[in-house]
């Protein structure tokens, strides 16, 4: 899009259990850079309780996003008004959280008399790999986070087209709940990848439900069910076992994900012909080293390309909410300040259409 002036987004994220802030900006031509990321995860609060808590993240997010921002704006060495808009996520989330980031938001854009930009955060992860990578449209997105897991078809900024999903767990909360069940804290994904180094993936042959069926969605329970009945059966767990476990189950995931990738980007193709096939990554699972080396096999057998973002960019950020508002904004949309909050809100629903009469 070229012959747009140059814009400057503060991007707001608190939907989940990071408090995060960013100054991105969007050149003439459509290209992102970042000033500033800044985000304070929230482990330490709940760590206790083997998962987020709810109120507990509201309550952080209140006493932490004033500051996050602050420091966002210092390290962007900008003043706050010298943003073109505000933007912030409205959902899909813990809906205390996404109320913190969106009022403070609203309140932001009223007194600075700026765009609001209400940001569906699943549309920060899908444009995410346009600010790294400056990836072009269509492609094709797997988002494997402690909350979703889908593939979606991006043909457009508020164009999508979901191919598959979770029927139940998704992919980060089975790594979770694997690691509760073997002890090994939370979060699950990063402990049971490292455990899993020393571990004989071999050792046990876990389900990998769904897998023979054409369609592209994703089930975890029935495989979280055998992990959880095989450990009960050695009970109790030799380091050996519990490394083991951990491989088996990786080794299965990693085959469930590759698998569905592979029917996936058949799919582009079939669908597509014309266009180059694109697979993007995005959420905390593409750090698993394991199933990035495996959709990097898959990628180079079938001549599509692999963006997988920086790991720092793949994790909740407020750099993807910030982008996606510049992506919105640059289409003309902006949004009221009356906007609601939303615990869900699905990609591919019509409203999330660039409908810049509308606002
Ligand atoms: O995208 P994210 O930071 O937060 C949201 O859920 O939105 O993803 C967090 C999830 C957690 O479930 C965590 O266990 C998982 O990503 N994760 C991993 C790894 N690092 C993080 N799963 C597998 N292997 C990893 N190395
Ligand atoms: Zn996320």
């Amino acid at each position: 899009m070229t012959g747009q002036a140059s814009t400057t987004i503060l991007g707001i994220e608190t939907s989940c259990d990071e408090t995060a802030a960013s100054v991105v900006v969007r050149d003439e031509s459509g290209r992102g850079r970042i000033r500033s990321n800044v985000v304070r995860s929230q482990l330490d609060e709940h760590a206790a309780f083997g998962g987020v808590v709810p109120e507990l993240a509201a309550r952080a997010h209140v006493e932490w996003l004033d500051h996050i921002i602050a420091q966002a704006m210092d390290e962007a060495g900008l003043a706050l008004d010298e943003v073109d808009a505000i933007a912030a996520t409205a959902g899909p989330g813990l809906i205390g959280g996404v109320l913190v980031g969106l009022t403070t938001a609203k309140a932001l854009a009223a007194s600075l008399g700026k765009p609001l930009l209400a940001v569906n955060h699943l549309e920060g992860h899908a444009l995410t790999a346009r600010l790294t990578d400056g990836v072009a449209f269509p492609y094709l997105m797997l988002l494997v986070s402690g909350g979703h897991s889908q593939f979606v078809l991006v043909r457009g900024v508020g164009d999508y087209e979901r191919w598959g999903g979770t029927i139940d767990d998704a992919l980060g909360e089975a790594f979770d709940k694997v690691a509760k069940l073997l002890t090994l804290g939370h979060p699950g994904g990063p402990a049971v990848e490292r455990i899993a180094r020393s571990g004989d993936p071999q050792r046990f042959k876990f389900p990998r439900p769904l897998l023979r069926e054409e369609r592209l969605d994703f089930s975890f329970s029935g495989l979280k069910t055998a992990v959880r009945l095989q450990a009960e059966a050695l009970a109790p767990l030799t380091d050996q076992d519990v490394a083991d476990i951990a491989a088996s189950f990786q080794a299965a995931v990693t085959d469930i994900v590759v698998t569905r990738s592979r029917q996936a980007l058949e799919r582009f193709k079939a669908e597509l012909p014309a266009e180059p096939a694109q697979l993007v990554v995005a959420g905390g699972v593409a750090a698993n080293q394991e199933i990035s080396a495996a959709l990097r096999a898959v990628v180079a057998e079938t001549g599509a390309r692999l963006v997988l973002p920086p790991i720092a960019l793949c994790t909740d950020n407020g750099a993807m909410i910030a982008w996606a508002g510049a992506e919105r904004l640059a289409l003309g949309a902006h949004d009221k300040l009356e906007v609601a909050a939303r615990p869900r809100w699905p990609l591919d629903t019509p409203d999330m259409k660039v409908n810049s009469d509308a606002a």
